[in-house]
């Protein structure tokens, strides 16, 4: 009777040990590491919905490259809605064939706890286009603009197209509020707008959309037409505000300056239709290094937490504007 009881406790103190001494299992469909192919990924992609032809071309680039790549891709439009982006982030936890969750946040904040879940369930996390305010240790890079710097060009170029101007009062059309983008870029204005005297003498959210644009631009300038520039956060938006003030009898360019970014076809239209003054440059093609990233990230390296995107400033009055136009790819 001893002997028996004594072997249950053995059995059960080395069920108990075992499994620590077993090395640790292999995390969700990574068992080919070190030596994962693009083959070997499955790729949960949350992108954060559909509002213009930046994202149209970001979200080409993961279709198009893990077709390249050969490597499968599961698409989730969030629809610009924080909620179902949060309960598209899960499906993907819960789903055992993806190994890779790519994140386009449409929030900077509130994803910590989806991130340590994630962690847990072995996925790999690469944030996109966004930066987020969460730890560092929760996933394995950050590849996207340098949204701040795209701010201070933005005011460089905004006080030469101001250069000897009397007034400079600015209007900034925002995008979505919660956003790195929106926050980041209109942070890096502002550090540079004071060097020539610019004023913010308004600003609000249009939401990245023409049609927003253009509603904010009417309204304000049915308030008043002390206007030397706009800075509109994106090309959509900028181009709200040019069909607004021509609607108001202005002449968009020339009475007042436009300056956007993205540097999308519409900018680049607009721009050699002289109502864009300038575009300064928000690379969408940001699959190719995400992939990479990921896959280098599947084999056990360690990255850098940021990898920022190379970025230039297009001008409407430089003489080589339709062939840098006609060999843009979005
Ligand atoms: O995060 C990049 C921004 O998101 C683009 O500038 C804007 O057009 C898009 O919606």
């Amino acid at each position: 009777m001893f002997r028996f009881k004594t072997l249950v406790v053995l059995i059960a103190v080395v069920a108990m040990i075992l499994p620590a001494c077993q090395p640790a299992a292999p995390k969700a469909g990574l068992k080919c590491a070190p030596n994962c192919e693009y083959k070997d990924l499955v790729v949960g992609f949350l992108q954060t919905g559909s509002e213009g032809g930046w994202r149209a071309a970001n979200t080409a680039s993961f279709k198009e490259t893990a077709d390249q790549l050969g490597l499968k891709l599961k698409f989730y439009d969030s629809q610009n809605d924080l909620a179902k982006q949060v309960a598209g982030f899960n499906q993907f936890i819960q789903d055992p064939e993806v190994n890779v969750i790519v994140l386009a946040a449409l929030e900077t904040t509130g994803w910590e706890d989806v991130l340590k879940q994630a962690k847990d369930a072995g996925k790999i996390v690469v944030i996109e286009d966004r930066r987020i305010d969460a730890s560092e240790d929760l996933y394995a890079t950050y590849i996207g603009s340098d949204f701040a710097e795209e701010g201070r060009k933005s005011a460089d170029e905004m006080c030469k197209l101001l250069e000897g101007m009397e007034g400079k009062n600015v209007w900034e059309l925002v995008g979505n509020v919660g956003s790195s983008a929106a926050k980041d870029r209109g942070q890096g204005f502002r550090e540079k707008m004071g060097a020539c005297g610019i004023e913010v003498t308004k600003s609000q959210t249009a939401n990245w959309s023409i049609t927003e644009g253009k509603q904010v631009t009417e309204a304000w300038l049915k308030e008043t037409q002390d206007v030397q520039g706009i800075f509109a956060q994106n090309d959509e938006m900028g181009l709200g505000a040019i069909e607004a003030l021509k609607e108001a009898g202005l002449t968009p360019g020339v009475d007042v300056k436009i300056l956007s970014v993205d540097a999308t076809a519409g900018a680049f239209k607009a721009m050699l239709a002289g109502d864009l003054n300038v575009t300064v440059e928000c690379n969408p093609l940001l699959a190719p290094q995400v992939y990479e990233a990921a896959l280098k990230a599947a084999n056990g390296e360690t990255l850098p937490k940021w990898v920022p995107s190379q970025e230039g400033v297009f001008r409407s009055d430089d003489p080589n504007l339709q062939t840098v136009t006609d060999g843009r790819k979005y």
